[in-house]
């Protein structure tokens, strides 16, 4: 029988898609340079930025200046036994860390590997640490509230889920304390935190990660700690590591919080290996491309929209001023690409108005249409009463004689001050803020001494809380404010009761 050549043909073409070579080629460079967190290497022609590449000690680096001859590669580990003329090869993967369920309640540093010393972390989901944020389509303008269960924050300046609001002050002004308060708070809120620590010192990390686990909130909390004794990479990756760990419950329709305590250090981190990797420097010595180092960043935090399942990720970036100056580069930078700015005062602040949140620079571009009705209500008029106040001060030092109607507005502002103030670890629930909120503006605290108004509000709360707790139940189920009269009644009944220390002693 003769063979048709066709048969021969067919045959041969199914045997060659049968052939499988195991002969695989690794595009392997040079490291010609290798310091401070940073290497150069030839060879690596066909490298793609951000792509992984494994040095023979075994440590990984990242990709980054694609030059016609040589790459830059950040080094992520150890580099003091990387040496010039090691070969250094390409793994054709994009860098991904570890994302999941399994990662909170856990510490890790800026590849997602445990510093907690609670072992290893089983999970097999990864995500790349670069990603484009999601598009125009993709998203829903905000709409609901994110409760920092701070006062001046919820009241003044809210927060809405899928926001980038900005925190920004001076070293110690109670920036970090915020951000762990806010953190207290979201216990119970269907929410998951990440926290990425940049630069911060190690001691200060951990009492914080102490705090977190004490008050129960490192159940549904990561820490990202890239420490200052880490090379300048660590510090760079740590804030997309994190998203990339939001982005994993964002895209599964959860709600996350992601606070990057603080961007100043990291644009620091990424200055000096972009001096090293011999990037022309610009402005403050800052590479070119640092706005874009931001706005990617927090780009990522977002609303979804339904059909994305709805989730969100919030975004509290953290900006440390030198003296007040919120016009350097950095910071006039992450303020345009945020949708606000809480500034943290340090005048305040050292004259015991904590937290120093200082109402007349601070916005919040679209978190009120996230604000509860009943909290819209109660906290409408206390921005501008709050700054009409800080006006008159100013006038009243000059010891003049005031009319009744300004020393009124006085009373109001120094009253509306003492109410803000709140200590640390006490976020206040929404129900709560309502009640004090009320009080205040419907001039209930007017003839309560300065010196027992912190005490008049825990008392009103506990009171309201043991004889008419129907009125916390309405604000949390219908978000409104219950019925005026019961409102006043409530309070008036507690009024009778309670024991001005100070007034006594005036009678
Ligand atoms: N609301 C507050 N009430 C009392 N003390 C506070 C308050 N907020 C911050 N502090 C204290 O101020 C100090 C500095 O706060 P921190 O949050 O570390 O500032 P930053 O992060 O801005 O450097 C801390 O010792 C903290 O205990
Ligand atoms: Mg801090």
């Amino acid at each position: 029988m003769a063979i048709q050549a066709e048969e021969i043909s067919a045959l041969i073409k199914q045997q060659l898609e049968k052939f499988d070579t195991t002969l695989t080629v690794e595009e392997v460079g040079t490291v010609t340079y290798v310091g401070d967190g940073v290497a150069r290497a030839t060879g690596l022609a066909n490298a793609m930025a951000g792509e992984l590449v494994e040095f023979t000690n075994g440590t990984y680096g990242m990709a980054q200046n694609l030059e016609s001859n040589d790459v830059g590669i950040i080094i992520l580990g150890k580099y003091d036994d990387i040496r010039e003329g090691d070969t250094v090869k390409r793994t054709g993967r994009i860098m991904e860390v570890p994302v999941g369920e399994q990662l909170i309640g856990r510490v890790v540093n800026a590849l997602g590997q445990p510093i907690d010393g609670l072992g290893e972390i089983k999970t097999d989901k990864t995500r790349p640490v670069e990603v484009k944020a999601p598009g125009v389509m993709q998203r829903k303008s905000v709409s609901e509230p994110l409760q920092t269960g701070i006062k001046a924050i919820d009241a003044l300046v809210p927060i809405g889920r899928g926001q980038r609001e900005l925190i920004i002050g001076d070293r110690k002004t109670g920036k970090t304390s915020l951000a762990i308060d806010t953190i207290l708070n979201q216990k119970d809120q269907n929410m998951i935190v990440i926290y990425v620590a940049i630069g911060q010192k190690d001691s200060t990390v951990r009492t914080q990660v102490e705090t977190l686990r004490q008050m129960g909130a490192l159940d549904y909390t990561i820490v990202v700690n890239a420490g200052p004794s880490e090379p300048a990479p660590m510090l760079y990756l740590a804030p997309y590591v994190g998203a990339a760990m939001g982005e994993e419950f964002m895209y599964n329709g959860k709600h996350v919080l992601i606070v990057y305590d603080d961007l100043s250090k990291q644009a620091t981190a990424y200055r000096e290996l972009s001096l090293i990797l011999r990037r022309p420097p610009g402005r403050e010595a800052y590479p070119g491309d640092v706005f874009y180092l931001h706005s990617r960043l927090l780009e990522r935090a977002a609303k979804l929209s339904d059909e994305l399942g709805g989730g969100s990720m919030t975004a509290l970036p953290f900006i440390e001023t030198q003296a007040g100056d919120v016009s350097a580069y950095i910071p006039t930078n992450v303020i345009s690409i945020t949708d606000g700015q809480i500034f943290l005062d340090a005048d305040q602040f050292y004259a015991g108005v904590r937290p120093a949140i200082d109402a007349g620079t601070s916005v919040s571009r679209v978190g009120g249409d996230a604000q509860i009705k009943a909290m819209k209500k109660v906290a409408g008029t206390l921005r501008l009463d709050l700054a009409s106040y800080r006006e008159l001060e100013s006038f009243a030092q000059f010891g003049s004689d005031l009319d009744a109607a300004t020393q009124a507005k006085l009373a109001r502002g120094r009253r509306t001050v003492e109410i803000l103030k709140q200590p640390l670890n006490k976020p206040m629930p929404v129900q709560q803020q309502v009640l004090v909120l009320y009080a205040l503006t419907h001039g209930y605290i007017d003839d309560v001494a300065v010196e027992d108004i912190q005490r008049f509000q825990d008392e009103l709360i506990a009171y309201v809380d043991a004889n008419a707790a129907d009125l916390y139940k309405t604000i949390v189920e219908t978000k409104s404010l219950p019925e005026e009269a019961d409102m006043n009644q409530a309070i008036e009944s507690f009024k009778a009761t309670f024991a001005s220390s100070v007034s006594d002693e005036q009678e």
